[in-house]
């Protein structure tokens, strides 16, 4: 990898050139805020690590925790300088924070990118500049993977495949009918997690009736399980790509005159404090844990990217998957 002052000397003509552009994609409300001097890296302290972080939004109980691991662990103690912006879920948003970074000369940008493709563009000018890129949580569906460093997160059709797999294990042979909440269309976590859950149900008598985007937010959630049980009367399981949907489920299942768990069995991804709570009361059936509390192995790879070091391309979260009495079990040490 090339050294810090050479990127940023290479960077200069070219961070020179994309100003102009740049200054009008960042002149909206979106500009990201930064914690210190707003001039970048070269301004900060020379061993702290300027990192830009662009957020997806602040959609789930997932979301809030995973921003709070950042937020704790990338510390002016811990040798940080974050800069953090929150999309608001759009991707327009993020680009524009990410070019704003570049034109601040920051050492590391990192982003959890809201949708999986149409980032090259943006991607491509990062490295054009020098600075290396993290993702962190999603990623981003492009044939060059040299656009980014590495890329932190969960495997999700890993986490789709083991709630359908209980599912079948717990359901098949009673002709079971299942809708679908999914997440943000074109994410990689909705992606991913309808796959798994398919193929693993794929050969039982689990059908599928119906399937539908509730943006990973609890009231759109809501909305869409309204609109499916004035659809069907007859519906069994509802997967849910994440514990806030699934907790909207069970306030429209509530409304409707049904008990959630019991009437309509509920399947969720996450494993925040609510939906385990929910899980424990016997609302929800079974929970595949999706790990929020990514802060500190972005801080890790971060401080090996500035130093040169190498670093793994993919670093697969480790989670977990609760049932009842595991709920029990686990939240009383629950940290999200
Ligand atoms: O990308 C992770 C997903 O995004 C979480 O499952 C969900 O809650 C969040 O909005």
């Amino acid at each position: 990898m090339m050294s810090k002052n050479f990127r940023r000397a290479g960077a200069a003509m070219f961070v020179a050139a994309l100003t102009a552009a740049s200054l009008v994609a960042c002149s909206s409300e979106q500009a990201p805020q930064g914690g210190g001097d707003e001039g970048g890296g070269s301004a900060a302290a020379s061993d702290t690590i300027v990192l830009g972080f662009s957020q997806v939004g602040a959609e789930s109980g997932w979301r809030a925790a995973n921003t709070k691991s950042i937020q704790d662990t990338l510390t002016q103690e811990n040798g940080f300088d974050l800069k953090f912006s929150d999309a608001q879920q759009k991707q327009e948003n993020q680009i524009q924070a990410i070019r704003s970074y570049i034109q601040q000369q920051v050492d590391v940008i990192a982003f959890s990118p809201v949708v999986e493709t149409g980032w090259d563009a943006v991607l491509e000018e990062a490295k054009a500049a020098g600075i290396p890129v993290i993702l962190t949580d999603r990623a981003v569906d492009s044939e060059d993977d040299t656009l980014y460093e590495s890329f932190i997160g969960s495997d999700f059709v890993e986490e789709g495949k083991r709630a359908g797999e209980w599912a079948v294990e717990q359901y098949d042979g009673e002709g079971y009918k299942a809708v679908e909440l999914q997440g943000t269309t074109g994410a990689a976590p909705m992606i991913d997690r309808q796959q798994g859950f398919a193929d693993a149900i794929a050969g039982s008598d689990i059908e599928m009736i119906d399937s539908q985007t509730g943006n990973f937010t609890r009231t759109e959630g809501k909305q869409v399980m309204e609109g499916f049980l004035q659809k069907y009367d007859d519906i069994d399981l509802v997967f849910a790509h994440n514990d806030d949907m699934g907790l909207g489920a069970i306030e429209a299942i509530e409304a409707a005159g049904k008990v959630p768990g019991k009437d309509i069995k509920i399947i969720t991804v996450d494993g925040v404090k609510d939906g385990m709570q929910a899980l424990a009361d016997g609302k929800i059936n079974y929970i595949v844990e999706c790990n929020p509390l990514l802060g500190p192995d972005l801080a890790e790879i971060a401080k090996k990217v500035v130093a040169g070091e190498a670093v793994e391309k993919r670093i697969v979260t480790q989670d977990e998957a609760f049932d009842q009495e595991a709920a029990k079990a686990a939240l009383p040490d629950r940290q999200y």
